[in-house]
């Protein structure tokens, strides 16, 4: 799988993003990611809209629900002809393999599926109080990819600094999808483990996500080449 960078188009609304994707015109076409928010607000059209401009897509909808029900939501996600997909690992394997199930079209072609372990969000404290795992944060983590790995998936989101214990654990073609990416010379925002494009290729990420140091950045287009330039 080649290394790419996808841009994380965080807007909330059609015209935002397409005005933002308007500036790539006539280089190369970024992979973007579509969240819960403009894809709840805008609709499936907004992705027919920008996979009609050639762009690729991760739609980080991040499913969980009995397995039936995941099945026949990726089936309609498939037929959207978006290029990657997300559950969460929590759903269980047996959800995970519904979840491929459904996004498998019939001459066998499938968006990448990508399992979510545990959200960066969760700390150590909240999983062991509120959710009663009792086994440590980075041991969920591993046992999370490893079922993902099991059930058929291609790969999970993961922290960068996760990304090289995922690799040892499930083997290098096992995919690393890592947001928290920032410049060396830039703000950290509301991110808290953070690596630069640079340094997420030395620990062997397959694509970063990367949202506001191109979204918001003065000169989005040139954010985006450094980024291919660092981690590409
Ligand atoms: O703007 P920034 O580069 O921080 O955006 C990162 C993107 O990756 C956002 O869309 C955010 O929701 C997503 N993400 C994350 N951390 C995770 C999972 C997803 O930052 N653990």
């Amino acid at each position: 799988m080649n290394r790419d960078v996808i841009i994380a188009c965080d807007f909330p609304n059609r015209e935002t993003t397409l005005a933002f994707l308007d500036r790539f015109q006539g280089g190369r076409k970024p992979f973007v990611k579509i969240g819960m928010e403009l894809f709840y607000g805008a609709g499936p059209e907004i992705v027919r809209e920008i996979k009609a401009r050639g762009h690729r897509i991760f739609l980080d909808l991040k499913l969980h629900d009995i397995p039936n029900t995941v099945k026949k939501a990726m089936q309609v996600l498939s037929a959207l002809d978006v290029d990657m997909v997300n559950v969460h690992a929590a759903g269980t394997v047996a959800m995970m393999r519904a979840a491929l199930e459904g996004l498998t079209r019939a001459d066998g072609t499938r968006p990448l599926l990508i399992a979510v372990t545990q959200l960066t969000s969760t700390s150590q404290e909240a999983m062991q109080q509120e959710l009663l795992i009792g086994a440590g944060i980075n041991e969920t983590i591993v046992k999370y990819a490893r079922n993902a790995q099991d059930a058929g998936l291609d790969g999970v989101v993961c922290s960068p600094l996760e990304a090289a214990m995922v690799k040892e654990a499930c083997g290098s073609s096992f995919l690393t999808v890592t947001p928290g990416i920032r410049f060396a010379d830039a703000a950290k925002d509301d991110q808290v483990r953070i690596t630069t494009p640079a340094r997420a290729r030395e620990i062997g990420s397959d694509f970063i996500v990367v949202g506001r140091p191109i979204t918001a950045a003065d000169d989005p287009v040139a954010a985006y080449e450094r980024c291919l330039e660092e981690f590409v």
